[in-house]
């Protein structure tokens, strides 16, 4: 969709690309360590400061007690802590369960590590669950379970109702959780954020994944991480170390330095202006015909594309192109099933200015 909107010349609201602007004190800290020629390789778990400073972040924020030495790898993203874990702790003919609408790299990364999905469709508006339904798509290889809350792309902020559900079914089943937290800043609504590793009996059996990209609009700075017990983290370190050897050095003292000086209003306050631009933005949406799915989290939000009149979601989001000049991506991209061809999902992750035009050109659609 970028190719066709850059040939329609459209407002781009499909790619995930977060370009709003990195707090400065994040920027100077990460200048200041390039200047200081902090050039060589870190640990391959990534430099002490930084973990430091995320074992106390993962204790307020998480409510994780971790050791910083044995139980957190700094990864280069969070997608490199994903595809660690993957390699590092499943076997090909393994399967994992996946919720799907999924985020397509989750799957391509188990899919290169020979490890099978196991869907369970989430059902809109509030994309729901039951136990039922994950027991369903349990099988003899099934050996975890991948979350990602805040969710891409429906938007969905799993409640402490179903964290309980999954954590006594990954223990009755003897399964280990992998949870993508990326978006773990970006509730709605004065929602909570809930690590299912805080979850009692969870820790042991959890891998919990999230990164910086999101937070500090740094997403080509690569800096993530996985947290486990050392049973599991071990594993992941050693893939880290093989593929990665380890995340840019000078971004992770960055990355820890900025986070010391950053004044903790700095995440409630990037809530709140998401938060707003999801209002207008969804309110644009359905000005336009197009029913959004309202997103409880994350900067995404999936639109019921079935007014448009269209067979495909590529076909429905290809017209929106067209008639509005606002690219998003077709539905199709996040299920294995036909439930996506009457979705599109548009990111507004941009800065007013992007959104509030493209907010207009919505209005022309059908006109
Ligand atoms: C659910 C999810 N996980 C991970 C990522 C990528 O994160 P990172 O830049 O830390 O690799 C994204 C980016 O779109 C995402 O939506």
């Amino acid at each position: 969709m970028t190719r066709e909107c850059n040939l329609a010349g459209g407002i781009n609201l499909g790619q995930g690309i977060c370009d709003l602007p990195t707090p400065p004190e994040v920027l100077d800290e990460a200048s200041k360590a390039v200047l200081a020629d902090k050039s060589v390789y870190s640990k391959y778990e990534g430099i002490d400061e930084l973990r430091e400073a995320l074992a106390d972040k993962l204790h307020t924020h998480n409510k994780l007690d971790v050791d910083p030495d044995s139980d957190i790898v700094v990864t280069v993203g969070s997608t490199g802590a994903f595809a660690s874990t993957i390699q590092g702790l499943f076997n090909p003919g393994d399967e994992l369960m996946v919720f799907e609408p999924y985020y397509g790299y989750h799957l391509n990364t188990m899919r290169v590590g020979g490890v099978k999905p196991n869907f369970v469709t989430l059902e809109p508006p509030n994309w729901e669950f039951s136990a039922e339904k994950l027991e369903a798509a349990l099988t003899p290889k099934t050996r975890g379970i991948v979350v990602n809350t805040p969710t891409n792309p429906s938007g969905k902020v799993f409640t402490r109702e179903e964290m309980n559900t999954i954590a006594w079914f990954c223990q009755k089943h003897d399964l280990i959780a992998i949870t993508d937290e990326i978006y773990e800043y970006i509730l709605y609504d004065g929602r909570e954020h809930i690590s299912l590793a805080s979850l009692p009996g969870m820790y042991e059996r959890t891998v919990t994944i999230s990164g910086f990209s999101k937070t500090f609009s740094i997403t080509g700075w690569r800096i993530g991480y996985a947290v486990a017990p050392p049973e599991l983290s071990e594993a992941i370190g050693l893939v880290n170390d093989l593929f990665y050897v380890c995340a840019a050095t000078p971004l992770q003292h960055g990355v820890a330095r900025g986070m010391a000086r950053l004044d903790p209003s700095y995440y409630a306050e990037m809530a709140a202006d998401y938060e707003k631009k999801r209002d207008m933005f969804c309110a644009a949406l359905t000005e336009a015909g197009l029913t959004p799915y309202v997103p409880a989290g994350a900067y995404y939000v999936l639109a019921d594309i079935s007014p448009l009149g269209c067979d495909t979601a590529r076909e429905g989001a290809m017209k929106i192109l067209e008639e509005a000049g606002v690219a998003s991506v077709p539905g199709s991209a996040f299920y294995q099933s036909e439930a996506g061809e009457s979705l599109t999902r548009f990111c507004y992750a941009k800065d007013w200015d992007t959104l509030e035009a493209a907010a207009e050109r919505l209005s022309r659609l059908g006109g």
